[in-house]
């Protein structure tokens, strides 16, 4: 029952203010993680979500959060995983994208050799907060031929907003909190 799923996952991730800055609150996911159940039904409802999307043929997730998540989705579809990682982790060549954080500026990377012309690609993180680290990765995929199929997040911080920033793209959010 996703409203049960919803519940015990909004009760296991852990609210840390002032984290990693002053005025941030940290969405910390790790009690959930640590939850066998919990993380199984929500690996298991994202991938539900995406079959209903009409499949897809890779998973992307981003550093760091969106590889937990993201990597047992894929294998759930039987679908490979592509790591959107920060700068400098990645051997090249690679494609690059800079883009403004909540709490600083970053750099992501993605090798676009892993991602076929026209392959269909969800794009999955846990936490959409002002849209900047998934509207990038999008940015990538499509630049590397693919294309962006849907993005899925755990949780939606909607009063930031980052929706606006993915306008017109198919969006799954499991929990949302304003
Ligand atoms: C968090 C989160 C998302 C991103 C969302 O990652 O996991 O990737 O921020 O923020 P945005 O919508 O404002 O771009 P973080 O940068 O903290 O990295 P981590 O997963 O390595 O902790």
């Amino acid at each position: 029952d996703a409203t049960t799923l919803a519940g015990r996952s909004r009760a296991l991730i852990r609210d840390v203010p002032d984290y990693p800055r002053a005025g941030v609150t940290f969405k910390d996911i790790t009690p959930l993680l640590a939850d066998g159940p919990a993380f199984s039904a929500v690996v298991t409802e994202l991938a539900e979500r995406t079959r209903a999307l009409g499949g897809v043929d890779l998973v992307a997730g981003m550093e760091a959060r969106g590889f937990i998540l993201g990597a047992p989705v894929a294998a759930a579809l039987g679908v490979g995983f592509v790591p959107v990682r920060k700068a400098g982790k990645l051997p090249g060549p690679t494609l690059a994208a800079a883009f403004r954080l909540e709490y600083g500026d970053a750099t992501i990377e993605v090798r676009p050799d892993t991602i076929p012309d026209g392959a269909r690609v969800l794009v999955l993180d846990d936490v959409l907060a002002t849209g900047g680290t998934a509207a990038a990765t999008a940015d990538l995929v499509e630049r590397a031929g693919g294309v962006v199929a849907g993005l899925a997040f755990l949780l939606e911080l909607t009063f930031l907003a980052g929706r606006d920033r993915l306008a017109g793209r198919h969006l799954d959010v499991l929990l949302t909190e304003a």
